[in-house]
């Protein structure tokens, strides 16, 4: 594949992230058209199902690169607390479960949880990390003959090539909420050698040191190579 219009996919329906990877390939000198999912309205939900950040990105670029036919870049994220044995993990956006579901805001009541649960936790045991993976698929193209899959995987079938990589960022956790910006966890996370929460920080500054931008520019370099 080559020529000075590739599209992505970026799989998600957040129109924010898809300028975050735009700007990402543009600045690494990657000659790519970032589109997201709006423009396939009948692209799957793809449910979270595996036990880490890294399958459940695959599942869903594998998805998406299958039903768009062009390649797919997918992520999936979390909040990984030190004296909670790294949860929530992958469990980050549901971790209030049913109780969040009644509760006006969710990412709200996930938060106010996890402060809660470490409501007795002194500040030197309050490590915590954003993580971030993000995955690459390929798909096989029409015609492609057997042997092209990017493993003996079934779950890869129709896929010529796959990759997923990861992005941490790592910080403590404050006792109360602080900043109004980002969303999730960001009001109580101050990344490693900052005093500003995440929620205090632009976007631009968040996503020069976030997860997801450690990760997007290691995907980018990927994309260079397939393209
Ligand atoms: P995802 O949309 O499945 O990747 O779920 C990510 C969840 O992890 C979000 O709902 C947040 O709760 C949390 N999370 C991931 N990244 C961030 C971040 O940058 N700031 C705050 N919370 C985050």
């Amino acid at each position: 594949m080559s020529g000075a219009h590739a599209r992505v996919v970026l799989a998600t329906r957040n129109a924010k992230k898809v300028p975050e990877m735009q700007a990402i390939l543009t600045e690494a000198g990657i000659p790519a058209e970032v589109v997201g999912l709006t423009g396939f309205p009948d692209a799957p939900e793809v449910p979270e199902t595996e036990p880490t950040f890294a399958g459940n990105a695959l599942l869903k670029a594998r998805a998406i690169a299958r039903h768009t036919g062009l390649p797919a870049v997918a992520d999936d994220s979390g909040l990984r607390v030190d004296e909670l044995n790294g949860m929530p993990g992958v469990l980050s956006a549901r971790w209030s479960g049913s109780f969040g579901d009644a509760a006006p805001d969710k990412d709200a009541a996930n938060l106010r949880l996890v402060l809660d649960q470490l409501a007795d936790t002194p500040a030197e045991r309050r490590g915590a990390e954003f993580v971030a993976a993000a995955a690459l698929a390929v798909p096989a193209r029409a015609g492609d003959a057997g042997g092209r899959d990017a493993g003996e995987d079934a779950a890869a079938e129709g896929i010529a090539l796959e990759d997923v990589v990861e992005g941490v960022l790592r910080g403590r956790l404050l006792d109360h909420p602080r900043g109004g910006n980002g969303f999730g966890y960001d009001p109580i996370f101050v990344p490693e050698g900052e005093t500003r929460t995440t929620a205090e920080m632009t976007a631009a500054e968040k996503n020069a040191i976030s997860h997801r931008g450690i990760a997007f520019r290691k995907l980018a370099e990927r994309l260079r190579e397939v393209l």
